[in-house]
């Protein structure tokens, strides 16, 4: 048998094995045991057997690729995607999505059991479509001239042949699994039916482009007023690329964008981009953060709202607040919210949203909540209930303050459940209970796992600091 070895490995065999799987991890694959040892087996699912091939063997567990499939599970379904297996985005297509759902609970379930020490019986499920839900894309465009080219040297890699032997012309899609390669595609059925519509006119319209050979990417927003495109180019347009764009847009009936600089977004086409949460509408600008499943984001907003128990006399903390997406919705039963976000544009948008929906009782501050978080103005004043929603590196600088203010609630809402539960312990050895967990089917078919979580003072630990702090309403 073929032995290898890289520094990161263990010297290991090829070794050919028949394993049953038992569970499907976050990330679709199939997990099986195999001499006391956990092996990884992308592409099988739960109760089916297979033979397989270990690729890689470590201390703690294995990892290995399909051969051949034994058994079939009743819960393999086809994947809706063409690109599936190639594209890096889907990995769980087919794999039934209640199953997918039960996985990523399960994960959620385990995790936060084993750090919180908490039994967790009944985990919630906030979930949407599982097509046609993704309401913001990027797409990587490359475009592949054909000519024949190899590196000094004169040895052709084998990502030169792969180049040398595709038609020329213009890629456009996601990257490849594990590599950066390009994968194009001609549909993308996890993108809202408006974007993935989208796709054969802007490839068409692109590639006829003067400028196509120096396109950067394109980003696919789908606002409630409207679809909208940002195009990256890298060499300033001509005019009759721009008149092409402009048609484009009228054709289409989509708004465009051009990105001449990394940073840099300007109007070509179009109106102010929205979209509404809990009966309310937000602008945003086209590059903002935006919850990218807007079915799943506006029941997680109302599972918020609910979980916080909003009272009239409530002054609420809303941390990592973007531009309001929790805020606003919380300022029309609240007496008074107080955002904080670390993009001034956001921050920005927040007020500018405030105005808009006629809302006087919130303020957004400007903060960094990886710094001294003590020191900011927030962390002096009161507060009833607290929600936070963190980036994936999670709120490590801000759990000690919360604690300092402690509020009666706090609704936890994460995209990465070990910083969720790193962060849970924090209020969990502070005396507060962690009442209930949801997990958020936001990215349906991909290993993204999102949650939220809800602490509750344990009761007669009333909220002393906060409480006494909540008269005084220091300026942001
Ligand atoms: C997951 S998003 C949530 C935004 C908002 N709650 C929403 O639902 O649209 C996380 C937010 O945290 C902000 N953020 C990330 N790191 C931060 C930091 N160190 N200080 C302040 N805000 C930060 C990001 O800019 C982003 O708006």
């Amino acid at each position: 048998m073929a032995q290898f070895y890289s520094p990161n490995r263990r010297v290991t065999t090829r070794q050919t094995i028949n394993v049953t799987v038992t569970d499907l991890d976050p990330f679709g694959q199939g997990v099986a045991r195999h001499q006391g040892k956990t092996v990884f087996v992308p592409g099988v699912l739960p109760e089916e057997q297979a033979e397989v091939r270990l690729t890689e063997d470590k201390r703690q567990y294995a990892r290995a690729e399909l051969k051949r499939l034994l058994t079939r599970s009743a819960q393999r379904v086809e994947p809706r995607c063409p690109h599936f297996g190639v594209c890096g985005g889907c990995q769980q297509q087919h794999a039934d999505v209640a199953l997918q759902q039960r996985s990523k609970s399960a994960a959620l379930q385990k995790l936060m059991t084993r750090e919180t020490g908490q039994t967790l019986t009944d985990i919630g499920l906030i979930a949407g479509p599982s097509y046609g839900y993704r309401r913001r894309a990027r797409l990587a465009l490359y475009f592949l001239s054909g000519e024949k080219s190899a590196p000094a040297g004169g040895k052709a890699s084998a990502r030169a042949k792969t180049v040398t032997q595709a038609a020329p012309g213009l890629r456009m899609g996601y990257r490849q699994g594990q590599s950066h390669d390009v994968v194009d595609i001609t549909t993308c059925p996890v993108l809202a039916l408006e974007l993935d519509a989208l796709l054969a006119p802007l490839r068409h319209c692109l590639s006829q482009l003067q400028g196509v050979k120096r396109l950067g990417h394109v980003e696919l927003v789908l606002a409630d007023n409207g679809p909208l495109l940002v195009l990256r180019h890298l060499d300033a347009l001509s005019v009759a690329d721009t008149d092409a764009l402009r048609a484009f847009s009228v054709a289409q009936q989509v708004a465009v964008y051009l990105a001449p600089e990394a940073d840099v977004v300007t109007s070509l086409t179009g109106d102010t981009p929205v979209y509404s949460v809990n009966g309310m509408t937000l602008a945003f600008s086209p590059r903002d953060f935006i919850q990218v499943n807007d079915a799943v984001n506006q029941q997680m907003v109302a599972q918020a709202l609910a979980w916080l128990d909003v009272q009239p006399q409530d002054r609420i903390l809303d941390l990592f607040c973007g531009m309001g997406n929790f805020t606003l919705p919380l300022a029309t039963r609240a007496a008074e919210v107080v955002g904080v976000e670390g993009v001034p544009a956001l921050v920005e948008k927040g007020r500018e949203n405030a105005r808009r929906n006629g809302l006087s009782n919130v303020t957004f501050s400007h903060q960094n909540l990886d710094e001294d978080v003590a020191q900011q103005s927030w962390s002096a004043q009161g507060f009833d209930k607290i929600l936070l929603d963190p980036a994936r590196a999670g709120a490590a600088e801000v759990m000690p303050q919360i604690v300092k203010l402690a509020p009666q609630r706090v609704v936890y809402v994460s995209c990465n459940p070990t910083t969720l539960a790193r962060d849970s312990k924090v209020l969990l050895a502070a005396g507060y209970t962690l009442a209930q967990v949801a997990m958020l089917d936001m990215f349906p078919h991909t290993g993204h796992l999102e949650s939220m979580a809800l602490f509750l003072q344990r009761s007669g630990k009333a909220a002393r600091s906060g409480k006494a702090a909540c008269s005084g309403k220091a300026a942001m």
